[in-house]
C-alpha cells in the first residue's frame, strides 16, 4: 500500500544554492524561502552553518536567518560540528541536521575526517541540541554508490545508520548523493534497515535525479512505508563535494506523481512553479524539472 500523505522536506534553498556556481544574494534567498512556505511546503530546510571557504554559496547564514523569523515553516540547518550548533543555537534554530557519509572517501571529502571522526564530532552536537529540545536530523551521504569506491554494500549503510540513532537523531535522512540508485537496491536497503530493527517511520529519502530513477526510487520507498521525501523546488542541488552529483529530485515532479496517486502534500503546485521560474530568472538558466517546463510560462 501507499501512505495517506507524505511529508516534503523541501532542500532547494541548502542542497539547491548550495551548488551554484553564482552566489545568490541574502534578499533573493529570503524571498525564496518566503515563497516556498507560500506554496504550503511545511518543511524547508535553509542554509547551513558550516565553515564559509567550504561551501561560500551559503557563507551568510547569520545575514540570512533572522531574515526567516516570520516564516510559518520549520527550518532546519546543517550543523557539522559544535562551532556550528553554537552560531545556530545563537540565533534560535530550532531543527539541526549533521550529516555523515556512509563511505571512508566521501566523509573525507566533505569533512576532513574518517567515518568514525565524523561521528565522534557529531556525537556532542546532536546530545546538545536534543539538551535544549532541538529535533536532530542525521544524513547520511552515499547510501547506494560512491563515486570513488563504487556500489556501496547495504551493512556499511546499516552500520552508521545505527550509530546516528544511538546517538539520539531524531530521524535520519537516507542519500543517494550521486543519483545512481534504482528501485531493487532502495527496497534492499530498506528491508536490511528493517531486519535491524531501525524503524521505518523514523527514515526519509534524499535521492538526486542524476540518471532519472530518483521518481522511481520514491515510489519504491513509499510502497516500504517511508512518508519523508526530500526534493528541491526545480530540481536546484547536487554536491560540491561529490563531482558526479546533480540537482535533487524536483520538488514538483514529485508533487505531480503525488498529486496523481491521491496522495495530499498540501503543496500548491501552480505556486511552485512560479517560485521555480522566478528563480531560474535569477539563475539565469532554466529549471531542469519536467514539471515545472509542462506547466510554467517559460
Ligand atoms: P576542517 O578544516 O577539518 O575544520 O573542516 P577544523 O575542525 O579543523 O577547523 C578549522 C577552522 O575552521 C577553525 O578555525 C574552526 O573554528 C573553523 P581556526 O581556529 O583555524 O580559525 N570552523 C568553522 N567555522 C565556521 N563554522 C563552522 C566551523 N567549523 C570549523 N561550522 C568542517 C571541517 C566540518 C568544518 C568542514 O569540512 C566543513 O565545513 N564541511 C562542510 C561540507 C558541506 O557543507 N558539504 C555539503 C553538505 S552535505 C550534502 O550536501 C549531502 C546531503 O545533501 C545528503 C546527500 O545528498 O547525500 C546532506
Ligand atoms: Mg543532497
Amino acid at each position: 500500500g501507499l501512505p495517506a500523505r507524505v511529508r516534503v522536506h523541501e532542500v532547494g534553498a541548502r542542497d539547491g544554492l548550495q551548488n551554484e556556481k553564482t552566489t545568490v544574494p541574502t534578499a533573493v534567498k529570503a524571498e525564496f524561502v518566503h515563497r516556498l512556505a507560500g506554496a504550503g511546503l511545511t518543511t524547508i530546510e535553509a542554509t547551513s552553518f558550516v565553515h564559509p571557504k567550504w561551501v561560500p554559496q551559503l557563507a551568510d547564514a547569520e545575514q540570512l536567518f533572522p531574515l526567516l523569523s516570520d516564516v510559518d515553516a520549520a527550518l532546519p540547518v546543517l550543523v557539522p560540528n559544535e562551532r556550528g550548533l553554537d552560531r545556530a543555537l545563537a540565533l534560535g534554530a530550532r531543527r539541526v541536521a549533521v550529516f555523515a557519509s556512509a563511505t571512508e572517501s566521501f566523509a573525507k571529502a566533505n569533512l576532513n575526517r574518517t567515518v568514525d571522526e565524523a561521528l565522534a564530532m557529531f556525537e556532542p552536537v546532536v546530545a546538545r541540541a536534543r539538551a535544549e529540545g532541538v529535533h536532530v536530523r542525521g544524513y547520511l551521504s552515499m547510501c547506494f554508490g560512491d563515486p570513488w569506491e563504487g556500489a556501496v554494500p547495504v551493512d556499511q549503510v546499516v552500520r552508521v545508520c545505527r550509530a546516528l540513532l544511538d546517538q539520539g537523531c531524531d530521524e535520519l535522512s537516507l542519500g543517494d548523493t550521486i543519483g545512481v540508485a534504482t528501485p531493487g537496491h532502495v527496497a534492499a536497503l530498506l528491508t536490511a534497515l528493517n531486519e535491524q530493527g531501525v524503524p521505518t517511520g523514523a527514515l526519509g529519502v534524499h535521492f538526486h535525479d542524476t540518471y532519472g530513477q530518483a521518481l522511481a526510487n520514491t515510489l519504491a520507498a513509499l510502497r516500504h512505508g517511508v512518508t519523508t521525501v526530500d526534493s528541491s523546488a526545480g530540481g536546484l542541488g547536487g554536491c560540491p563535494y561529490a563531482k558526479s552529483a546533480t540537482g535533487n529530485l524536483a520538488t514538483e515532479d514529485l508533487v505531480w506523481m503525488l498529486q496523481g496517486l491521491g496522495i495530499d502534500t498540501g503543496v500548491d503546485l501552480g505556486r511552485l512553479v512560479a517560485t521555480s521560474e522566478w528563480m531560474a530568472g535569477h539563475l539565469g538558466r532554466p529549471s531542469p524539472s519536467r514539471t515545472v517546463r509542462a506547466l510554467g510560462n517559460t
